[in-house]
């Protein structure tokens, strides 16, 4: 219950979002990726590089890519890293279903293929 106005607009933009690629017709776990990817274009898109595509502009965090690929990054150990106190990254409070919604769009990006940017 952090931000509840957020939370309908993310609902409304992985609507849109679902509308406009034809998504709509994918599964549970695909629904939950595309509201990962909304919630990181909210919350992350300032700090980090979030898609596969290389964006203009300076950005203090790693992309999200990066994250991806490195071999130490798995579901268990990103959920640590967001419930942990950082120096430089500020602690997101996020609800848990939004936190394994960004976990699970994170992770995808280690795969080949993705239709999300
Ligand atoms: C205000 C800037 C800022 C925001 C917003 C931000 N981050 Fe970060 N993030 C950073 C910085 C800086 C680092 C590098 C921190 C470090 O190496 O200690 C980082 C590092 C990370 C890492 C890398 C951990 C690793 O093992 O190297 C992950 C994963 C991550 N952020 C996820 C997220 C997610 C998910 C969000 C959105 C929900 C987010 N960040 C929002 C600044 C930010």
């Amino acid at each position: 219950m952090t931000a509840p106005s957020g939370a309908v607009h993310a609902a409304v933009l992985a609507g849109l979002l679902m509308a406009s690629t034809g998504a709509s017709t994918a599964g549970p776990a695909e629904d939950h990726r595309v509201r990962g990817w909304t919630i990181a274009t909210q919350l992350c898109r300032q700090c980090h590089v979030i898609g596969r595509a290389s964006q203009p502009g300076a950005f203090v965090g790693p992309a999200f890519l990066r994250v991806a690929q490195m071999p130490s990054t798995t579901g268990p150990a990103l959920a640590v890293f967001l419930q942990s106190h950082h120096k430089r990254m500020p602690s997101l409070r996020l609800e848990r279903e939004e936190m394994t919604a960004v976990i699970d769009y994170i992770l995808s990006l280690k795969g080949a293929g993705t239709p999300l940017p």
